[in-house]
């Protein structure tokens, strides 16, 4: 697994503006999805091209297109479905599919509850969205069910992490094609398995409710 931690002052700035408990759920949002445009705009680094011959209007010329398959992005619902349209502005043709996850919040153990994207992912390059990297159960569980279908390309584009959440994905995902993209990693978690100093529950945070 590869972590990148994106370090550029836009980043920083809008993540601390998330942070705030002062910011209310629609700036959040905004935020949010900015972040994830800038985030995306990283993750993506290795989008996989291929080469296209054109004509400009002046002259013949050689460029690139994005290969097919088409790039699969997946949202972990509720919290990821708020940073999917940052990632869909960046990669429009890109397909979408679904996981709904929840974290059992006394074992802090995921377990999936919805699942909505093609059975064969075959060849395909895969992103996967998820505004917090806790505990790394769910992003693991959801990861290696991506893999199980055949993806062989898999970045998780995260806005934070915890560094225990980072090490379960080191160990449980170690050897596989994986990329984890954020925009920080924090100092820990909690003993409630939230991220300190954080920004809170994401979830509720977007959409103002538990
Ligand atoms: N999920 C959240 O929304 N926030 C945390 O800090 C940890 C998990």
């Amino acid at each position: 697994m590869r972590l990148q931690v994106v370090d550029h002052p836009l980043v920083a700035h809008k993540l601390t503006t998330l942070r705030d408990k002062r910011t209310d759920s629609a700036t959040f949002r905004r935020l949010a999805d900015e972040l994830v445009t800038l985030l995306a705009y990283e993750a993506t680094r290795d989008v996989r091209t291929e080469q296209a011959d054109i004509e400009t209007p002046v002259a013949p010329t050689t460029g690139v297109k994005l290969s097919a398959p088409r790039p699969l992005i997946v949202p972990i619902l509720r919290a990821g479905l708020g940073m999917l349209d940052g990632m869909v502005r960046l990669l429009p043709t890109a397909e979408v599919g679904f996981m709904g996850m929840v974290r059992n919040e006394e074992t802090l153990e995921a377990s999936t509850y919805a699942t909505r994207m093609p059975e064969d992912l075959s060849g395909r390059q895969v992103y996967v969205v998820d505004p917090m990297l806790a505990t790394g159960g769910t992003l693991v569980a959801a990861i290696q069910e991506l893999i199980k279908r055949g993806a062989d390309d898999v970045t998780a584009v995260v806005l934070l992490a915890a560094p225990e959440g980072v090490e379960v994905m080191e160990r449980d995902l170690a050897g596989t094609p994986v990329t984890v993209v954020t925009a920080a990693v924090d100092e820990r978690l909690n003993e409630h398995g939230y991220i300190v100093p954080g920004l809170g529950d994401a979830g509720d945070r977007m959409y103002g409710s538990a």
